[in-house]
């Protein structure tokens, strides 16, 4: 009988199968104590790119990004109970493990920690990570107590997987502020790697949320990024007055009937203090817009 790798070679030359082989599928991990052991076996430089799962191309690239850059990349899917108010949507936020794990594996993904909420939170849980400054205005504002869930279990997943960098998308704007303060002001070993918004074909940038849209809605959210281009092009073209550079984006997104605002803000790009007057350093233009009531983010840096 012809050895297994004997028939490998032969199908190799007879050109029977071009595919690429399939790739390993990734390790899942289920607790931070599994996870560590992972990492400890595992050395050489490794990449990570926290989620909530429900992967679009928007996670796909920060995850494409990571195998780039690193010898092995660790994608985390956690529906975090602690960053959802008492009336947000954490019941329905939208699952699909099977699928995102069809994804992660298709992209080569080395493993997968899938922590569960008893074990990230058990009985007698009482520690938080609070960021002062930068997380009271806008989401934090909105939400309140929402960045002290994410700083927390980002630390607590940073922890776990031990990764040299972490990706995260520019879409979630204040998100990675925040989590770049901490990682400074904490001593955090892991280097946080800022990633490009990633849009679908007519501007509107992917989120697990899009999902909850309806087709009008849907259509009526392109709005968002056609109104940010315009502040955008008038930035480019000069202007700096900040609360011109508001209206004109505030004016443009009440056009829109299905539209409603929830705050547009001009404000420092580091800080995220609100702006006024003459801009003269870099700022972040950020906006949440609701559309019935699935609240939109998007934002575009002024520098
Ligand atoms: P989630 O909303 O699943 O997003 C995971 C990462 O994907 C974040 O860094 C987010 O900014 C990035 N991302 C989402 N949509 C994107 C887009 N259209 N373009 C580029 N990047 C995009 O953010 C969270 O989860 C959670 O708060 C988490 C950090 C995992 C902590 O629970």
């Amino acid at each position: 009988m012809a050895h297994p790798n004997d028939l490998r070679d032969a199908r190799f030359l007879l050109d029977v199968d071009t595919r690429p082989p399939n790739p390993v599928p990734p390790t899942i991990l289920t607790n931070a104590a599994a996870m560590r052991r992972w990492r400890a076996a595992n050395s050489g430089s490794c990449g990570f790119v926290p989620t909530m799962g429900y992967l679009h191309e928007g996670h796909m690239e920060l995850v494409r990004r990571s195998i780039e850059e690193n010898l092995h990349t660790v994608v985390s899917i956690f529906v975090n109970p602690m960053q959802f108010g008492p009336n947000e949507d954490f019941s329905r936020y939208p699952r699909d493990e099977v699928r995102d794990l069809a994804q992660l594996s298709a992209a080569g993904v080395d493993a997968v920690y899938l922590p569960n909420a008893n074990d990230m939170y058990p009985e007698g849980y009482q520690t938080y990570v609070d960021v002062e400054r930068v997380t009271l205005p806008l989401e934090g504002a909105a939400r309140p107590g929402h960045f002290r869930g994410v700083t927390t279990v980002v630390l607590k997943l940073f922890n776990a997987v031990g990764a040299d960098r972490a990706y995260f998308g520019r879409k979630d704007a204040q998100q990675l502020r925040v989590v770049q303060r901490m990682v400074r002001d904490l001593d955090v070993g892991t280097e946080v790697v800022a990633c490009p918004i990633v849009r679908e074909a007519d501007g509107l940038a992917m989120s697990s949320r899009n999902v909850y849209l309806t087709p009008e809605q849907r259509s009526a959210s392109t709005i968002l990024k056609r109104s940010l281009d315009l502040a955008g092009d008038r930035w480019a073209a000069g202007e700096r007055d900040a609360n011109t550079l508001r209206a004109l984006v505030r004016d443009n997104i009440a056009t829109e009937p299905l539209a409603e605002i929830d705050y547009i803000s001009l404000a420092d790009d580091v800080s995220l203090e609100e702006l006024s007057g003459l801009v003269t350093r870099p700022a972040l233009l950020s906006l949440v817009v609701k559309f019935g009531k699935t609240r939109l983010l998007d934002n575009v840096e002024l520098a």
